[in-house]
């Protein structure tokens, strides 16, 4: 199969599901996953219908285990993964949360889903990736994690975007002499569950940066932070 094979985590809904459906429509083979099976195939079944390229792989991303089925499942399926979007992602801090009241609990929760999840997937499907010296990752990072912007309040989900980061900095370091791009991207405030009603993006607009770093030909960018297709200071 030539066709490239892309892993997107939290494809049911908001950012991720937009990212897969654009992603198909390039005629990409998109794998969403999802933790709600459930909500994952009610997903697929509407791609189904417009006859877009994508499957389903159940993926809680704090949990080893779904990891490495995913890792069987795209060996046994398509014998590849060319790309991964790193889209799961949770806000748990509260909007009067500041550094004094937000729990250690919540950061633990938060970095566990946030940044271990990411962090575990890149080390089961990078091995995949050079075997075809290909490979695209994407980091959904935020503008909240920024360090350069840094201000107060939400510490647990700043801490996690801000380490995301890390890993794609540490990633594409390591990555270096390969053709494994490894970008972040902020896709801006986005009208989401996350983001909320007053969000001022459609997921439209909030997908599109992902889908460009996620097809990005050879010799592109890599070790970077992106918004709207342009490279932003860390
Ligand atoms: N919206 C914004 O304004 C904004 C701004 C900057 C960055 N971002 C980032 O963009 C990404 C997507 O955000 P969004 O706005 O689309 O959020 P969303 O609407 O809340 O969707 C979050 C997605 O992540 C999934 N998820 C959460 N925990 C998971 C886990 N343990 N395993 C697998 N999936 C999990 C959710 O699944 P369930 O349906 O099961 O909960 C859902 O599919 C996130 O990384 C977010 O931090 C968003």
């Amino acid at each position: 199969m030539k066709t490239r094979v892309v892993v997107v985590t939290g494809g049911n809904r908001g950012i991720g599901r937009e990212i897969c459906r654009q992603l198909a429509k390039l005629d990409l083979m998109v794998v969403l996953t999802s933790r709600s099976q459930k909500d994952g195939l009610e997903a697929v079944a509407e791609f189904d219908k417009q006859e877009l390229p994508v499957r389903y792989c159940p993926l809680d991303v704090t949990d080893p285990s779904h990891i490495l089925k995913l890792k069987d499942f795209l060996i046994k399926e398509f014998g590849r993964c060319d790309c991964l979007v790193n889209n799961a992602g949770i806000f748990l801090d509260n909007n009067e949360g500041n550094f004094f009241n937000t729990d250690v609990a919540t950061v633990r929760e938060t970095m566990e889903t946030n940044v271990c999840g990411p962090y575990l997937l890149c080390q089961a499907l990078v091995p995949l990736m050079k075997k075809n010296n290909y490979g695209r990752i994407v980091n959904l990072s935020s503008g909240l994690g920024q360090l350069s912007e840094m201000g107060g309040g939400y510490p647990a989900y700043r801490m996690s975007k801000t380490a995301i980061n890390v890993v794609t900095r540490v990633l594409a370091a390591e990555l270096a002499d390969t053709n494994i791009l490894v970008n972040s991207m902020c896709p801006g405030w986005v009208k989401t569950r996350m983001g909320g009603s007053g969000a001022v993006r459609s997921v439209e607009q909030g997908a599109d940066t992902a889908v460009w770093l996620a097809t990005m030909p050879d010799g592109g960018p890599t070790g970077k932070l992106f918004r709207d297709r342009k490279e932003i200071s860390w």
